[in-house]
């Protein structure tokens, strides 16, 4: 685990668009933090860098799902209105995990047991009103390479 630090809502793209240039398909990405802490900024940053051509990426509350085209397709999956993982099959969740595409969901702790076991968890947490911590987990061995990567280039910044 290891996190940084961004102090403007750019910067936390910025990461989000360098984790993007990396992710390929059937890659998962799960987003941690309260309401405001920063995860659909990063989302945007992410769909940067899949090179979605949409600069409009919003929170797809209440269907759940939102679908984008990009270098791969680009599956952004909201569950801060899930009331039980038993709903997650209506909306086909496990398909867009072993789909073709990058899944990111937010409030990924909704899910419980229905999260993969292998994931690139991010934690995001309020520090002050242009500030916010990002932390990065990597579970199983894709991720952890993934997770090196990011860091090096993190470092160069
Ligand atoms: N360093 C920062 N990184 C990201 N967002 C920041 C930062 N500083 C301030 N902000 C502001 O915090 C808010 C983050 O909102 P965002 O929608 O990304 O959060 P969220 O975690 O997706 O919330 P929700 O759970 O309600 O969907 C935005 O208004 C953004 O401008
Ligand atoms: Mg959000």
């Amino acid at each position: 685990m290891f996190s940084v630090i961004t102090t403007s809502p750019e910067q936390t793209w910025k990461i989000g668009e360098m984790l993007g240039a990396r992710l390929k398909a059937g890659d998962t990405v799960c987003l941690y933090g309260d309401l405001g802490a920063g995860k659909t900024s990063f989302s945007y940053g992410i769909a940067q860098g899949l090179d979605v051509q949409e600069h409009y990426i919003t929170s797809p509350t209440f269907t759940f799902v939102n679908e984008y085209e990009g270098r791969v397709p680009f599956y952004h999956i909201d569950l801060y209105r899930l009331v039980d993982p038993g709903e997650l099959e209506n909306i086909g969740f496990e398909e867009y995990l072993d789909s073709d595409g990058v899944t990111v969901i937010e409030w990924a702790d909704r899910a419980e047991d229905k999260l993969p076991g292998e994931a690139l968890s991010v934690y995001l947490s309020y520090v002050d009103d242009h500030s916010r911590e990002i932390g990065f987990l990597a579970e199983g061995e894709r991720y952890e390479k993934l997770l090196d990567e990011l860091r090096v280039t993190l470092n160069k910044i």
